[in-house]
């Protein structure tokens, strides 16, 4: 019956992923809300290790079904790469195993130039972005003049909205950055046949999740991103284009707010950030290199080294504010094992004074230095430690003081990236 979401409650890669896998033995259904192949989920289970970038990272469970939401962009050449990828490996993706939302949008060749023209025209001031097209594909979605999935499905209509889309996308190519405009047939025959591939898949999806719920069934919302890569709530501009956080999950899927149960935030137990933009606890020295390296803080989808910094609380009480966490999981417990002093941040000091807020202006929060709190490391290996109880009680203190700061109760601590390398401080449900 629970509908249960789990979401970024940093910068991103917080171990989404890796969550996801862990609950969907107790799901009927697993749906994305938002983002496209920005995102990259890692699981780690019996078949191996998986990099998913738009499938839920459901689609390992028999009993679950997996959803792309409306609130999702579609790169179809991606999508099916990652299901040709995840067939060769013995997992069912068939459509009675995994539905598309005829209304998310699609991401189209010209989205992914502008995305790099725009990058190249910012210079100095890049966001950093992925390259996938999210900036101008959610852009032209806002702007009404987006291409839909559900739209491949009438030959002609298809036409006369690519011709459209492309006449204006022509003009900004070749007038404001001078480049070569592209053909329409090209395009046209390339998504005529994604969409041929994608027909078995669309679904109304709206009907679907809302009958499984009738009927009691579980649905885990599955959160790309992070929120302090919100649009609103972010570090803006340096964000991405949708809403990761909870208000997001129910506008990319078409469930009611009223029918969450369960929200999630997941937490590392330190910070990282990927791209450009303003990281108050960011370390640059030995310790952040140090962390990069013992935790292989690499990006999943490009590939970029993770900026790593200590444990924000200022930011993840506000995460945990704008989203309404109703407990935290915490990920990368372990890779605190080999550090002999550890620092959370309790405040930020600005020109002078002492505050407890996120500033909104990026300016501002680049001001803001840090106060920190040191406490000591346990330096022993907890990647074997199973139950609470066991953990050396520096670790206890650590988790303590997370929940603390973030003012949500932890419900489970990742010790290790395989599945069983878990501890469940309290029940989920
Ligand atoms: P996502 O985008 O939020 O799904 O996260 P990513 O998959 O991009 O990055 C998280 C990384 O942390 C992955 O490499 C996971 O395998 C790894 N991971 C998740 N939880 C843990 C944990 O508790 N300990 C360790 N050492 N690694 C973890
Ligand atoms: P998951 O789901 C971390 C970051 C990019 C860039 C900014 C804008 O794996 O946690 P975009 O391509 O979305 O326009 O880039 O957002 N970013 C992510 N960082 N994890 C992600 O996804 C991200 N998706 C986007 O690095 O700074
Ligand atoms: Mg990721």
């Amino acid at each position: 019956m629970p509908v249960i979401a789990i979401i970024g409650a940093q910068w991103g890669d917080e171990g989404k992923g890796r969550v996801v896998d862990l609950i969907t033995e107790k799901a009927d259904v697993v749906v994305r809300y938002s983002g496209g192949d920005n995102a990259g989920h890692t699981v780690i289970n019996n078949l191996g290790k998986f990099a998913l970038h738009l499938i839920p990272s459901g689609i390992f469970s028999k009993d679950a079904v997996s959803v792309i939401g409306n609130g999702v962009v579609v790169n179809p050449k991606s999508l099916f790469t990652e299901m040709d990828m995840l067939t060769s490996r013995g997992v069912d993706v068939s459509p009675a195993r995994l539905s598309i939302s005829d209304r998310a949008q699609l991401i189209m060749p010209y989205h992914l130039l502008l995305d790099k023209l725009e990058e190249q025209s910012l210079g100095n001031s890049a966001i950093g972005t992925t390259l996938k097209g999210i900036g101008p594909v959610y852009s032209d979605k806002v702007a009404r003049r987006g291409i839909r999935v559900g739209d491949l499905m009438d030959k002609k209509a298809f036409k006369v909205q690519l011709k459209a889309a492309l006449d204006r996308k022509n003009q900004v190519l070749t007038k404001i950055y001078g480049v070569e405009p592209l053909a329409l047939e090209p395009i046209y025959d390339e998504y005529l046949a994604y969409g041929q591939r994608l027909a078995p898949y669309i679904q109304e999806t709206t009907l679907t999740l809302n009958e499984a719920l009738e009927k009691g069934k579980t649905i885990l919302l599955e959160g790309a991103q992070g929120t302090l890569l919100d649009p609103d709530f972010g570090t803006y501009p340096y964000t991405t284009s949708s809403s990761p956080i909870a208000g997001g999950a129910s506008i990319g899927t078409g469930i009611g707010p009223n029918k969450m149960n369960v929200i999630l935030g997941v937490y590392k137990a330190y910070c990282t950030r990927v791209g450009g933009g303003p990281f108050p606890t960011e370390l640059k020295d030995a310790v952040g290199d140090q962390i990069r390296e013992r935790a292989h803080e690499f990006g999943t989808t490009t590939g970029r080294p993770r900026r790593c910094g200590w444990f924000d609380g200022v930011a993840a009480r506000f995460s945990q504010r704008v989203n309404g966490f109703t407990g935290m999981v915490i990920t990368r417990f372990d890779i605190l094992d080999v550090l002999p002093s550890l620092k959370v941040c309790t405040a930020y000091k600005l020109d002078g004074k002492i505050i407890n807020y996120f500033p909104a202006n990026i300016d501002v929060l680049a001001r803001c230095e840090p106060v920190y709190e040191e406490l000591p490391g346990w330096m022993t290996s907890t990647e074997n430690i199973r139950k609470y109880k066991d953990l050396p009680v520096n670790a206890k203190n650590y988790v303590k003081r997370m929940e603390e700061l973030s003012g949500c109760p932890a419900n489970l601590i990742g010790v290790g990236p395989a599945r069983e390398q878990i501890i469940e401080k309290s029940p989920i449900i």
